[in-house]
């Protein structure tokens, strides 16, 4: 059985990832959708809440599933029998960060990345702008699942002066 992971943070997931993972589960028999803690990023979700979120977004796929590890992302692919991470690619700006880890997983544990092109209509999209333009009362509602969305409003803090 060929397995693949999708790693990231998911805070949360957009329309972005799961372009890039139902795609992905054409490819492979099974797909995992790994939700990491980021060293360089603060959240908005915690990781169980992101957990949720990606597994209500994903429940279409049938061979695509949902977990999560507090390790390396390579000790997670040997653990669990894992040949592939699958990481989408935006734009030429993501690339010099993502092949830096790509090379670093293939040193470290010989595990190889493929990196898949995102649709052009999500290469400006991320997590990060999302949860920037839910918080003032932005519309996001063309860009993550429905769950998301409904999470994102009720943190959104938009409306006062604020200091
Ligand atoms: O969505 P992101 O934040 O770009 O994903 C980055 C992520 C979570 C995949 C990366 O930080 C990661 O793999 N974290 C797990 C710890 C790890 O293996 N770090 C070494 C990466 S070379």
């Amino acid at each position: 059985m060929r397995k693949a992971v999708c790693p990231g943070s998911f805070d949360p997931i957009t329309n972005g990832h799961i372009d890039v993972i139902e795609r992905a589960s054409g490819l492979f028999d099974q797909v995992v959708i790994a939700v990491l803690a980021n060293s360089s990023k603060t959240g908005l979700f915690s990781i169980d809440e992101r957990l949720v979120l990606a597994k209500d977004a994903i429940s279409h796929i049938p061979n695509v599933t949902v977990d999560t590890w507090s390790g390396l992302l390579v000790d997670y692919c040997k653990a669990n029998n894992i040949g592939a991470i699958i990481k989408g690619l935006r734009a030429v700006s993501d690339f010099d960060y993502e092949l830096q880890m790509a090379q670093m997983n293939l040193q470290l544990k010989g595990v190889d990345t493929l990196l898949m092109a995102t649709k052009p209509a999500y290469s400006f999209l991320s997590s990060s702008l999302v949860r920037e333009i839910a918080r003032y009362g932005g519309d996001v509602s063309a860009l993550v699942p429905v769950g998301v969305l409904k999470e994102l409003k009720a943190r959104s803090t938009h409306g006062g002066k604020g200091n």
